[in-house]
């Protein structure tokens, strides 16, 4: 899958690209089923939110056979590497619920902010991408987006150990407000299946989900191979040292799999 003119030129303007209905039906709901085994599990790599329902699992790709596949999907690993010219490892991976009625708030941050910052990643030459394992509505707590903030570079943020049980580096709300009046504020919604593409100095957060419906996203940090991390500060599972170039599998890859377990 190769980006259109137009898709870099909106890219280039806003920060981000959607692409509603990208993966199936069945392969959105065969990771789901993945994601709800995992969050059973009682492993390290699975965060909770302070009443104990999960909040995010890490690195998945690395136990899981569904989400390694995800993690070399042609659909997502080809037009990052078209951006971002050439190839790409795996920054980071995670699967993150925003459970129904307990999921908590992700504050204001660019995720670059935190890789240079915590892991001296020399560059913002890498991309964050999402993947709707659930429909994502403006009731469950979808991500929120300032179009164009990646233009502004690294922003001076806070380093937030307390607001929730996820380490971040944080803006502060004058910072928020003076991209967002330039900019705006937008929450892409859509169905399970649907793919976001933003880029790691795009600003964003989420609002708490108090509705009666969870929300799993899976978010894969892909960074140029040559740009890779310099420090090892954090937990190799949350800031990954395989810079082996990743290789696209098949485009059939998740579906067949999908197909193979419901047989
Ligand atoms: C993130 O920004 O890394 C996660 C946001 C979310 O899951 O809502
Ligand atoms: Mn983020």
């Amino acid at each position: 899958m190769q980006l259109t003119e137009a898709q870099l030129n909106q890219y280039d303007r806003d920060g981000y690209l959607f692409f509603p209905s990208l993966f199936t039906p069945d392969e959105a709901a065969y990771l789901k089923g993945e994601a709800e085994k995992i969050y059973q599990e009682d492993r390290e790599e699975v965060w909770r939110e302070s009443n104990g329902v999960a909040r995010t699992a890490f690195a998945a790709h690395t136990y899981n056979e569904g989400f390694r596949r995800l993690g070399a999907h042609p659909r997502m690993i080809e037009p990052v590497s078209q951006l971002l010219d050439g190839d790409l490892y795996m920054h980071q991976f995670k699967v993150n619920a925003k459970a129904a009625f307990d999921g908590e708030v992700w504050q204001w941050h660019q995720d670059y902010g935190t890789w240079k910052r915590d892991d001296e990643m020399p560059e913002p030459r890498a991309m964050n991408i999402a993947v709707f394992l659930d429909d994502v509505t403006a009731a469950n707590g979808p991500l929120l987006f300032i179009p164009g903030s990646h233009k502004v570079g690294v922003v001076e943020a806070g380093h937030d150990l307390e607001t929730t049980s996820y380490p971040l580096w944080t803006l502060d709300r004058a910072k928020v407000t003076e991209l967002a009046e330039r900019g705006g504020c937008v929450a892409p919604t859509g169905p399970a299946g649907s793919m976001l593409m933003f880029s790691s100095l795009l600003v964003h957060a989420s609002p708490p989900n108090i509705s009666p419906f969870g929300r799993i996203i899976v978010y894969l940090s892909l960074c140029h191979v040559d740009n890779h991390i310099r420090a090892f500060n954090r937990k190799e599972w949350i800031a990954h040292r395989d810079f082996t170039p990743i290789k696209p599998l098949s485009d059939d890859c998740l579906s067949d799999l999908a197909a193979s377990r419901a047989a």
